[in-house]
């Protein structure tokens, strides 16, 4: 199987699967000279950690990240850096059980991977679903923390915004918010109420999807490139190669559809600074695959859970008709913890945006241009 790696300049390739051994990431093209410690990825590893709340998996998975090559005491300060060589990243699997999945060895749960990746090669990991298994996404969080550290300058974070059918109020967005509930919910009211929602649908054994909302600030403009690598679509590509997620929106998304060329053009003025100053950000951030300097804005859409205690109907491998439940711990909504997901994601996107940028261009073009 191949397509395990992500980027252009700054490459991730990622490999394990649940029930091996551990799992592990290849962050190839990181520029040398860099503080890195095991314990800067830690930190975003702890946000996507299972067990934490009633609301995520009660897997205990301690995702302990080890920095394996790719870094050295810097001799004139002391202090760990990358050397500009292949980053290996480890992290043991230390909660399996694959008894959970005995039973639907050769069934095929709606809503897996399990069908698809049988009739392709003949074979799957039906111990918790090899590659198609959320378990990978702890390498893109840990690669993404390595990302975080080549654009230091660029703040990037990321909230829940929708829970099933219910919504944030945008009002209400506070960004201090989301450290105090279990779902990174930027408004403190409706986090209140989803607690009561997703109880009920936890304690009937059911789930539901969710919307998340990435935002980049600081990004400077010029970064992407246009045709085949406009920033949006790399972003897009970034969201979709996620477990789960449906859709995805840039800015104001699928809503652009329903607004008029005065609502959503973003107007310009020169603002104090001498920069140009846009007066709304309904492009979230993008013009012509290209970052305007704006809040880089995108979200997407994660489906509910598939693995649920009601019985399904299914077939096996074998070609029969076959009823099916689900054993094992599963996430009610897998949303929550897709939100350090998609962080590292933008990470990743802007990294390797950042030094294609550069290696084309260089330094930023002076703006304005003087008048010949
Ligand atoms: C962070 C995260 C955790 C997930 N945990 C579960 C889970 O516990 N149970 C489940 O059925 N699906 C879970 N998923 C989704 C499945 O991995 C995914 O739906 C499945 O592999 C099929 O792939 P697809 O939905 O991308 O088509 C999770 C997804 C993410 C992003």
């Amino acid at each position: 199987m191949s397509h395990n790696t992500f980027g252009h300049l700054f490459r991730v390739t990622t490999f394990g699967e649940s029930h091996g051994p551990g799992i592990g990431a290849v962050v190839d093209g990181c520029p040398p000279l860099i503080e890195l410690e095991a314990a800067d990825l830690q930190v975003y590893l702890d946000k996507r950690r299972p067990g934490q709340s009633r609301f995520t998996t009660q897997r205990q998975e301690p995702d302990q990240v080890r920095i394996a090559s790719g870094v050295m005491p810097d001799p004139r300060t002391g202090k760990q850096v990358t050397t500009g060589t292949p980053i290996g990243l480890l992290i043991d699997n230390v909660d399996q059980r694959s008894k959970d999945y005995g039973e639907i060895k050769d069934q095929y749960r709606p809503g897996h991977a399990d069908y698809t990746y049988d009739v392709k090669y003949g074979i799957r990991d039906y111990r918790g679903g090899g590659r198609s298994s959320a378990r990978e996404t702890a390498m893109r969080v840990a690669a993404g923390g390595v990302a975080r550290k080549v654009i230091p300058q660029v703040t990037i974070r990321g909230a829940l915004v929708q829970i099933g059918p219910h919504k944030i109020n945008r009002d209400n967005w506070n960004w201090d918010e989301i450290d105090r509930n279990p779902f990174f919910c930027p408004d403190a009211r409706a986090a209140q109420d989803w607690e009561v929602y997703l109880d009920g649908i936890r304690k009937s054994g059911s789930s539901c999807g969710a919307v998340i909302e990435i935002v980049a600030e600081n990004v400077p403009p010029g970064w992407g490139a246009p045709v085949y690598g406009k920033l949006d679509s790399e972003i897009a590509s970034a969201f979709m190669s996620l477990n789960a997620v449906k859709a995805v929106e840039i800015g104001e998304g699928m809503n652009a559809a329903s607004l008029s060329g005065e609502e959503n053009a973003d107007e310009m003025r020169l603002g104090n600074d001498g920069k140009p100053l846009f007066l709304s950000n309904h492009a979230g951030g993008i013009l012509g695959g290209i970052s305007t300097g704006q809040p880089v804005v995108a979200r997407f859409a994660v489906k509910p859970t598939s693995s649920i205690l009601t019985t399904r109907r299914s077939v096996d491998r074998f070609g029969n008709d076959v009823e099916i439940r689900t054993k094992g711990r599963h996430d009610p909504c897998v949303g929550i913890r897709a939100v350090p997901v998609g962080e590292a994601m933008m990470a990743l996107v802007l990294a390797d945006a950042f030094l294609r940028h550069r290696g084309q261009v260089g330094a930023s073009v002076n703006w304005p241009f003087p008048k010949s």
